[in-house]
């Protein structure tokens, strides 16, 4: 469950008065905070909407890459949809079985192949090939192994850019975008690992964006990439067809459809499109996570400009997060909710700016009604994209991440301490 205000005024997650996280010393801010059992309810609840039918719920782990996160999904039957090397390693050390890892992205270099081909017995459930070229790439690299790669295509169902209703910089399923095999060369790659010995077609995969609110998208690629299964399974034997990730979630301005509905709706789609024997595959990431964590933040201290004759007054409330530790509203111009730690119904509050101490003006996550003397602040639904993309800019530390279980602390690991970063910086060029 996401957070909530208790009848006292104390907001908890988990079951827990995250007023206490926040003033603990051990913990210090910025911090995550994360619901593990919310998270395996999410996952336990997308299984149920597959009914018994084979699928693969393959966890995007670039939405949130921490082990207890990674740990829960996997011991709930998850499989892992990773992007490099470093998070097929994370994939393995977390007790997944290779052959419920998929691995996606357009440049992965030789040595990253090579682990995806030459893991256990049969490697890797399979190697997500996004290019002609890269098609190429991987029989090659199987071939010096003495292999067989496990290979999908994955295709670029080329749906409107204009009709994936998401940013334009997680919208990756149009023409101009650089992810997926182009409709118009999916024979050719399939000529190219037909030809080898080397590569095995298993599947056929589409991921076309991010941060659905409505199923259009989502089924509009799929019935691109259903109809070209449809005609490949005519000359190949296909095991799944994996029509991504992208269910979005509530960030405050509404979302009526849960990643259940994503798959109900596609399961209609692919019983009428004859391909009910495939096993489904989906690559879900931040609606497995997001709505189940915060990230929690002292305020430093207010600004208040005077009005002048161009402008009114202006407010600012400053707190210790910033860009650094959750980058989306600087990148995408995202809008999470900044709320207190605690709040009494009557408190008067008014429209703040909320801001970070980075210097950069889009350090900056929109304006919020707070009180005057709010001293803690959680930034909502912070759970997908958030450390994960996290990074130590302006020399600030990574933030401090806590996991919640059974209504308490499970784990957490404080902030990296100051020096960290300035010992590291002088080490700089083995100085
Ligand atoms: N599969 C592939 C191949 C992907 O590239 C992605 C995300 C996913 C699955 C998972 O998508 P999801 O279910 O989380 O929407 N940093 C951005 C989102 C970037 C998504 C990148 N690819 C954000 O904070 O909104």
């Amino acid at each position: 469950m996401p957070a909530r205000r208790r009848a006292d005024g104390v907001l908890e997650l988990g079951g827990v008065a995250l007023v206490v996280l926040a003033r603990d010393p051990r913990i210090g801010t910025p911090a995550y905070v994360y619901d593990l059992d919310a998270v395996a309810a999410e996952a336990r609840e997308l299984d149920a909407s597959f009914e018994g039918a084979p699928h693969l719920v393959a966890y995007a782990v670039k939405a949130n890459s921490a082990g207890p996160i990674v740990k829960t999904l996997v011991e709930r039957g998850c499989g892992i949809d990773v992007v490099s090397g470093a998070e097929l390693r994370l994939a393995l050390r977390c007790g997944v079985a290779p052959s419920k890892i998929l691995y996606s992205g357009v440049a992965k270099t030789d040595d990253e192949l090579d682990l995806a081909i030459t893991l256990g017995a049969e490697g890797i459930g399979a190697i997500q090939v996004e290019s002609v070229e890269e098609a190429a790439r991987v029989a090659a690299r199987a071939s010096t192994h003495g292999r067989v790669a496990r290979v999908s295509v994955r295709i670029n169902p080329g749906v409107e850019a204009e009709a994936i209703d998401t940013h334009s910089y997680i919208s990756t399923g149009h023409d101009e975008a650089k992810f997926g095999v182009p409709l118009a060369s999916v024979g050719e790659a399939l000529e190219q690992l037909s030809r080898t010995s080397s590569a095995k077609i298993v599947g056929l995969s589409s991921h076309v964006g991010s941060q659905f609110t409505s199923t259009d998208a989502y089924l509009a690629a799929a019935r691109s990439l259903f109809s070209v299964a449809k005609q490949v399974r005519a000359r190949t034997a296909l095991a799944f067809v994996d029509t991504g990730g992208g269910f979005g979630i509530d960030y405050g301005e509404g979302c009526p459809v849960r990643p259940a509905d994503f798959i109900r709706a596609t399961r209609r789609l692919q019983k009428e499109s004859g391909l009910d024997d495939l096993a489904l595959y989906c690559e879900p990431g931040r609606a497995l996570v997001a709505a189940h964590a915060v990230l929690l933040a002292r305020v430093i201290q207010r600004k208040i400009a005077p009005p002048t004759a161009a402008s009114p007054e202006r407010r600012w409330t400053m707190i210790d997060a910033g860009m650094n530790d959750l980058m989306r509203p600087a990148l995408y111009q995202a809008r999470h909710r900044v709320v207190p730690l605690e709040a009494t119904s009557d408190a008067k509050t008014r429209p703040y700016r909320v801001v970070g101490p980075v210097c950069e003006s889009s350090d900056d996550f929109g304006v919020h009604d707070l009180t005057d003397d709010a001293r803690e602040v959680a930034i909502l639904d912070a759970g997908g994209y958030g450390y994960s993309m996290a990074s130590r800019y302006n020399g600030r530390p990574l933030p401090a991440e806590v996991f919640l279980k059974g209504g308490k602390v499970d784990g957490f690991s404080a902030r990296a301490p100051l020096d960290a970063w300035v010992e590291d910086r002088l080490r700089a060029g083995g100085s």
